[in-house]
């Protein structure tokens, strides 16, 4: 990273320089690359303390499709800075865009930016590249600032750790409207995700249209009630639902397109049907009738595997192969219960495969993957399907999306499969951040910011199978996310952490220094409309001995320390600069009237009775973080 003073310094004795070329070269005093705040870290920075301000009126040059597609993008981000952006054909714009740089270290996603005293330079072997490119350049930017138009000279060379870095949608639990899903995959593309994987069917509702079978959307994409705070028994009785229509799902698809990100749209098959089942209950394991689930639970009826339950399949995967150019189509194949195979042993169709092949009814839950797998392989596109489908029996090029179990991550990829890591304890962004009491309802595991930071997907497999780790994912159920405005809550900063481990090199990961950098974020999420939450600082203790132990319980926000001496000294970091902390000392709630954090506090505690610390961080709008909490317990002599 990083010239360094002592350098500039040295090339400034040793060349023994003019004034003016004096203050040129000490402008090129370089700086920390934290203090640009960006997300994910580049690679490569070496960020300058002089800075370049940008004119009123700018020359652009781009020359082909790509270059003006970033180019048009730059425009609308200069333009409420009162900027102008005019194109130039030439090369010669003070902003140069180029898909030409001829770099293999770069890739296919990889980019320099050069920002010096005279203008900028973003060059990229592709579009895709370039754009990202342009993420960094307007990340460099103060976003509560839009008349300040001066920012550091930079010089970044940059590309991904992984190639999928993917954020999932679950809007079968809930329906979100199109500018929900287009501002769900904005934030993403702004923080190089390149994979919106959109669950689109589900016991709940099935929300795409599919003209063949109209009764999907007609019947299937409505419920006459929902299951309320993840309680089956407390339903609403309000009718519910919706779907995205043929034009609505190519403006999405065209929307994440020029951003480069991927569309990859998930039916899931062959349990998690009931909403297909309501419609059309001949596509039954079992008897009908059948009702879109109002409650959570998972549903006890699969598919049968019939010809009609086929047919069926090969045109709702057709019509989801002429609607989105992805290459990779997820066919679900998660979560069907025991309870679901027994049915197949009832149902003709099933029993009949089962016994001219002495299959169990386990066999058939990958029957279906696999079939369809090939459906999808014959048109030229690769499917993938959640860890809970047995691999062996799956044709080759499959992808296998683990979320539950580590172990199949390795076993999977042994078996010669590539895989995704969605691991529900890390990148699961519908479960609580916190302690559940201070969070508005989500599920009721927790995934803190912390965990999803320091998560390394690499390390669940061996050297030798690597190769075969396409990326990390982070997944945002619907169960308990019912408004765009608690959805954007689940997902930041989450998303931000999940961005960072899956572009920036696994040694430049560092979470203080990623907390540091979030704050310019979270100005750039208010600007932008974003709801977030503001992640809890994080307490130390220092005890007069080396023997205190620590112990972290993320479900109650809480550090427990256990003390050979009765006095210590408590520090509080992590806290997203811009927010103050305050503090108690008596266990009750802090709030922004109690003691302001300004350094180590000293402790003093008695045998028998714990003490607890609370602190809060709060920005300058006032939104606060969740209490965090330090129980400081005196422990008797070994
Ligand atoms: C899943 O969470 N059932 C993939």
């Amino acid at each position: 990273m990083r010239t360094s003073l002592f350098r500039s310094a040295v090339i400034l004795l040793a060349t023994g320089l003019s004034t003016t070329a004096v203050r040129a070269v000490q402008n090129r005093t370089t700086i920390p690359a934290s203090t640009l705040g960006l997300i994910p870290l580049p690679r490569n920075v070496t960020a300058y303390a002089a800075r370049w301000k940008l004119p009123a009126t700018i020359r652009v040059s781009a020359n082909n499709t790509a270059e003006h597609n970033v180019g048009l993008f730059l425009q609308r981000f200069l333009k409420p800075r009162g900027i102008t952006v005019t194109f130039a054909a030439t090369g010669r714009g003070s902003i140069r865009l180029s898909t030409t740089a001829n770099n293999s270290q770069l890739g296919r996603e990889g980019y320099r930016l050069n920002i010096s005293s005279h203008g900028a330079a973003l060059s990229a072997n592709t579009g895709r590249g370039l754009f990202y490119a342009l993420q960094t350049f307007e990340q460099l930017f103060n976003p509560a600032k839009p008349s300040d138009n001066a920012i550091h000279e930079v010089s970044i060379s940059d590309w991904p750790r992984y190639h999928w870095r993917g954020i999932l949608l679950d809007c079968s639990r809930h329906f979100f409207p199109v500018p929900v899903v287009e501002k769900f995959i904005r934030v993403a593309a702004h923080y190089k995700l390149n994979v919106f994987h959109w669950h689109l069917t589900d016991d709940q509702g099935w929300r795409i249209q599919i003209p063949q079978y109209p009764l999907l959307t007609k019947i299937g994409a409505w419920r006459a009630g929902t299951e309320m705070h993840l309680n089956p028994h407390d339903i609403d009785h309000n009718r519910y639902g919706g779907f995205y229509t043929d034009a609505q799902i190519r403006k999405i698809v065209a929307y994440a397109q020029r951003r480069y990100v991927t569309v990859v749209p998930e039916i899931d098959i062959p349990g998690h049907c009931t909403a297909a089942l309501a419609a059309y209950p001949w596509l039954a394991a079992a008897k009908g009738p059948f009702h879109v689930r109002e409650t959570w639970g998972i549903s006890n009826v699969p598919l049968s595997p019939s010809a009609r339950t086929f047919h069926f399949l090969d045109i709702v995967f057709g019509d989801l192969v002429d609607l989105f150019p992805s290459r990779y189509i997820h066919l679900g194949g998660d979560e069907v219960s025991a309870q679901a195979m027994k049915a197949w042993e009832h149902d003709p169709a099933a029993e009949k495969i089962m016994r001219q092949r002495h299959w169990s009814a386990a066999q058939l839950h990958d029957y279906f993957p696999s079939r369809m797998a090939r459906f999808l392989s014959a048109r030229g596109r690769r499917a993938v399907v959640w860890n809970d489908v047995p691999a062996a029996g799956l044709p080759k090029g499959t992808v296998i999306e683990c979320w539950n179990s580590s172990s199949i991550v390795n076993q999977d990829a042994r078996l010669g499969h590539d895989v995704i890591v969605a691991d529900e304890s890390r990148l699961y962004f519908n479960f609580c951040e916190g302690d559940p009491k201070y969070v508005p309802h989500a599920t009721g595991a927790v995934d803190t910011l912390r965990e999803t930071y320091k998560f390394n997907p690499s390390s669940l497999l061996p050297a030798s199978l690597r190769h075969r780790l396409l990326g990390a994912e982070g997944c945002l159920w619907a169960e308990a996310i019912a408004t765009a405005h608690h959805l954007f809550y689940q997902l930041l900063p989450r998303e931000m952490a999940l961005a960072e481990i899956s572009w920036t090199p696994l040694k430049e990961q560092h979470y203080s220094n990623f907390v540091k950098r979030t704050a310019r974020q979270y100005l750039w999420l208010r600007a932008n409309g974003y709801n977030f939450r503001i992640p809890l600082p994080s307490f130390h203790f220092a005890g007069t001995d080396a023997t205190s132990t620590a112990t972290r319980d993320p479900r109650h926000n809480a550090l427990l320390i256990q003390s050979t001496l009765p006095t210590g000294l408590v520090r509080i970091t992590d806290a997203v600069p811009g927010t103050v902390i305050y503090y108690t000392l008596n266990g009750s709630m802090p709030n922004a009237h109690c003691i302001r954090y300004a350094g180590p506090i000293a402790v003093k505690f008695a045998p028998g009775k714990p003490m607890v610390v609370r602190c809060v961080a709060i920005d300058s709008s006032g939104q606060s973080s969740a209490p965090a909490k330090l129980i400081i317990q005196l422990k008797s002599h070994p």
